[in-house]
């Protein structure tokens, strides 16, 4: 099988650890691959993911060499010293829009703004020229409005979506349907890490459930010190977030927890914590004979690394979706990858579609 043509936009710390971690494995062969479902999806190897195009707005990135860009500040990620992969592909401009906050602001120079009517020209015509595929959407969160620019760019040039964000495309019926006339596939919301705080939350959660149990509050604190926990410091940029990571816990229990009974959410940025992520979790409840219990889980993790296995396969099944000409939101891959897609499942329920999907 051949390469599977990607461009990105947003080429952040995730971007990093993806790109990083396929060259990893690049430089040790004989190495388990680990952090994917399938070594092999559709007889697509971790290695066929090839990105020939790239959009940001930080001046340190745009108009430079992706293979370099990926380790400019403030990304954090430095797996591997440098990559071979990539090679002659320069980031190109996005129009910024509501893609960079205001603590984000006081960190990075912007390039100056240009004609958005220019620019999407320009960036139809590069993913055009560059025969791209499937498009990886790494915004910031709280990105509404540029979400909606490449969600719509997608849709013109004929190309896949992977949203891996929470804004909602994929799992928001005016857009999914948009994605469906167009005949484009669209896999989202929000990526679910490999062992990230939503699935160990929402597994325990789904546990207490089966097992009897009655939950009677929970929460789920996560802090963390990359830019993606700088921008989440403001308040106002999270609030798909929120609903995207309180739903997909909520989604898991046979009767929704009162509103006030339920918190879920980035709650700081910890400067040293780098891309350690750290997450506290607690679930109350009653058990047998009315009698109290208690369940606490602190879990720390690479960020980046939770990230990057779920979204190689994602694009490698939003290939599947192109090669079987399927439009609009694929139900099964996002329900299994993402953490709000158009349609809730458990884990071992989504991952059964999937394999089903695969399978054809
Ligand atoms: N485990 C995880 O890492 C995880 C899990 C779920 C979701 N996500 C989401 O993935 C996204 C990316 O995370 P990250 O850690 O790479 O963030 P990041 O802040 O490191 O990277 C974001 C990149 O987007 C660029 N950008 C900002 N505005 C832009 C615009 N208008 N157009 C083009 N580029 C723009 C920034 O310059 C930066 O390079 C975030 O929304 C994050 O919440 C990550």
């Amino acid at each position: 099988m051949g390469k599977i043509r990607c461009a990105v936009v947003g080429v952040g710390n995730c971007f990093a650890g993806l790109v990083q971690g396929v060259e990893y494995y690049k430089q040790n062969p004989g190495m388990e691959v680990i952090g994917v479902m399938h070594p092999i999806i559709a007889n697509h190897s971790i290695h066929d993911l090839d990105f020939v195009a790239a959009f940001d707005v930080d001046a340190k990135k745009v108009g430079m060499p992706l293979a370099q860009a990926v380790y400019a500040e403030p990304n954090k990620v430095k797996w591997v010293k440098e990559l071979s992969s990539m090679q002659g592909v320069m980031v190109k401009q996005s129009p910024r829009l509501d893609g960079i906050g205001y603590y984000v602001d006081q960190i990075i120079d912007t390039v100056p703004e240009r004609d958005i009517t220019e620019l999407k020209k320009e960036i139809l015509s590069e993913l055009g020229e560059k025969k791209v595929e499937i498009l990886v959407s790494y915004l910031p969160v709280g990105s509404d409005k540029a979400t909606k620019f490449w969600a719509q760019v997608c849709i013109d040039a004929k190309i896949a979506f992977v949203n891996c964000m929470p804004s909602f495309i994929a799992s928001e019926p005016e857009w999914a349907e948009r994605f469906r006339k167009a005949g484009v596939p669209v896999i989202g919301d929000d990526i679910k890490g490999q062992v990230g705080a939503t699935i160990v939350h929402r597994t325990l959660a789904r546990l207490c459930d089966d097992r009897g149990t009655k939950i009677e509050r929970t929460y789920q604190i996560n802090v963390g010190g990359n830019t993606d926990f700088i921008n989440m410091k403001e308040q106002e940029r999270l609030t798909s977030k929120r609903i995207s990571k309180t739903e997909s816990v909520q989604s898991q229990l046979r009767q929704r927890l009162p509103d006030d009974s339920i918190y879920v959410g980035p709650s700081d940025f910890i400067p040293f914590l780098s891309n350690t992520k750290l997450m506290f979790m607690r679930i109350e409840g009653r058990m047998w004979a009315n009698v109290p219990y208690n369940m606490e889980v602190r879990l720390e993790v690479d960020d980046k690394a939770n990230s990057a296995g779920i979204v190689i396969d994602a694009v490698r099944l939003a290939k599947i979706a192109l090669d079987r000409k399927l439009a609009g939101p694929i139900v099964a891959a996002s329900a299994y990858l993402m953490k709000h897609p158009p349609k809730q499942m458990s884990d071992p329920e989504a991952r059964a579609e999937l394999e089903k999907y695969i399978k054809g």
